[in-house]
């Protein structure tokens, strides 16, 4: 242990499939057949089901989307054997692309899935990706697609089994869900039919309630899968399996032990190339709204009664039920403007493309929250995100309350260590994925009693190995198995909504006084640090 070092816990490189005893698991020296992790992570476990033979529909297919990270999470599964022989991939979006698309696709999966381009499983997949050229607008396109698909499923002897999957601009969602019913492809006479939308889902909380309204008269909300990519990645669904698959953290996670609860997710990208969308969207719609509070549902949630999509869901919503309405003051937003990240100079958001010169778009918001439970009670929820911060680090930091009598006060300390920290256990949900705790720890001296913070760390990478998944791969098997945990439900979605559009009105009724407000590379404006600051707190240094 060091003075503000990392303890590292043991490394898992290796997995001995004969140890008998928990102790010897790790005990190379004892090991008879050893797995790499790498070897392990590309076999099915053995309760993975494999899906029903399907095809899968994707619109809006020729946008970045489907190319960095649909296909190469679908060549994943295909690598771990867990998709189905019989399966069909069909893009679908307006452009007329023949087999270029099949090649772009291949070239996507080379790039973005680290993949090699002598994989054996690669051109069998390849031959799998069908395009379809149609507006989304056109009745007869889908009279077109439907008697398409009807020839791919026979050729590939597939069956009636569909699932589209709407990756196209949110405007045509509900268009593209009610041509599918007008013409007979949500209620298939055989097989099972779901739809997969991509967010955001709506603007806010009416254009929500519009589109579930939409959506509902012509799907069942159990062929609905409305997909928010955080709930895939590895570290998000551990958030779960920390709490609720260990004895020692629940009893401490409630008012009694915990001070507050800090949730930040800062990126050091721009809007890169997308200012149209950004434009209407802002840190709050685009990623406060559902990444943000998806990851608060599973810090605050109670556990549920089992792992099944209802109980999850319920718990969820009743963490997110339980939030008062935010007060204006609580929540605060701020604008790039030009600065420096990783030494390179960035532009400010006015000057991205496609962005209004005089924009009033929010690139980062802070915001602070309770929970009204009885669990939760009085414990403030710190909520932040940006784009252009300092440094990329989505990470759930829940600070815990001092000791009630300090033994070791400041003027018993003495050196460079002398302050005593909260315990902090940080959940890094990306990059560097892994968990720590911060605590106290009695430097070696003969002197007075000296504490100094230190870190005990559990680092994904070494564990398990580092992984190519993108989060999708989950996602795309549970909705192919119809399995919808992971996915928002038109409640929960509305229940976001009905906190942030209060938010959103008064933004946009009141133009912010400074904007940009902060640099590209700092973590963000004054205000943020001010709204904490008012309570004798600060963000967690990151
Ligand atoms: C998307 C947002 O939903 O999430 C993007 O639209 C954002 O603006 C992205 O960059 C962040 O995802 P990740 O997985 O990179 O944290």
């Amino acid at each position: 242990m060091v003075p503000n070092g990392t303890v590292p816990m043991p490394a898992v490189p290796l997995v001995n499939r004969t140890a008998k005893t928990p102790e010897r698991t790790n005990n190379m020296a004892t090991t008879q057949v050893k797995i790499s992790a790498e070897d392990l992570s590309k076999m099915p476990a053995p309760h993975e089901r494999i899906p029903e033979p399907t095809i899968l529909i994707i619109f809006g297919a020729s946008g970045d989307l489907t190319k960095r990270k649909l296909l190469p999470a679908l060549f994943h599964l295909e690598q771990v054997n867990l998709l189905p022989q019989e399966f069909a991939i069909v893009g679908v979006a307006r452009r007329p692309l023949g087999d270029e698309f099949a090649a772009d696709m291949r070239e996507g999966i080379l790039e973005f899935g680290d993949v090699a381009a002598d994989d054996p499983k690669l051109d069998t997949f390849i031959k799998k990706v069908h395009y379809y050229g149609m507006n989304f607008d056109d009745p007869n396109g889908y009279m077109g697609l439907k008697a398409e698909l009807d020839r791919i499923a026979n050729d590939a002897g597939i069956g009636g089994n569909r699932l589209f999957y709407l990756a196209t601009a949110p405007d045509y969602f509900a268009e593209i869900i009610e041509n599918l019913g007008a013409h007979g492809m949500a209620t298939p006479e055989q097989g099972t039919v779901r739809a997969v939308i991509e967010k955001p889902f709506g603007h806010d909380l009416d254009s929500a309630k519009e589109l579930n309204r939409r959506v509902n008269a012509v799907f069942d909300e159990r062929q609905v899968f409305r997909i928010d990519h955080y709930l895939g990645k590895e570290t998000v669904q551990n958030i779960l399996v920390f709490r609720f698959g260990n004895g020692i953290f629940e009893p401490i996670w409630n008012r009694n032990y915990i001070d507050n609860v800090q949730i930040t997710a800062a990126e050091t990208l721009g809007v890169e190339g997308r200012g149209p969308f950004y434009e209407k969207a802002g840190a709050l719609r685009d990623v406060v709204q559902n990444h943000v509070m998806e990851l608060l549902s599973y810090v605050a949630m109670e556990p549920p009664v089992s792992f099944e999509s209802e109980s999850v869901r319920r718990e969820k919503l009743k963490a997110w039920q339980a939030i008062p309405p935010i007060a204006i003051k609580n929540a605060v937003r701020g604008q790039y403007g030009p600065g420096k990240i990783d030494g390179a100079m960035v532009k400010g958001y006015r000057e991205e493309d496609r962005v209004d010169p005089d924009s009033k778009t929010e690139t980062f918001a802070a915001l602070r929250l309770e929970i009204d439970n009885w669990r939760w009670a009085g414990v403030p929820f710190y909520l932040r995100a940006g784009k252009r911060m300092k440094r990329r680090a989505t990470e759930i930091s829940i600070q815990f309350k001092q000791p009630p009598l300090m033994l070791f006060n400041r003027s018993a300390t003495g050196g460079p260590c002398s302050e005593i920290e909260p315990n902090v256990l940080t959940i890094r949900i990306q990059p560097d994925e892994g968990i720590s705790l911060r605590f106290g720890a009695k430097v070696p001296t003969t002197q007075s009693i000296s504490i100094c913070p230190v870190t005990m760390d559990f680092d994904y990478a070494s564990a398990f190995g580092k992984s190519t998944a993108n989060g999708y791969e989950r996602l795309l098997l549970d909705a192919m198995l119809g399995d919808q945990t992971l996915f928002a439900h038109r409640d929960g979605v509305e229940t976001t909504w009905t906190l942030y559009t209060p938010i959103l009105q008064a933004w946009a009724a009141k133009t912010p006084e400074v904007f940009p407000n902060y640099f590209a590379g700092t973590w963000g404006p004054d205000c943020a640090e001010l709204m904490l600051e008012r309570e004798n707190r600060s963000w967690r240094k990151l």
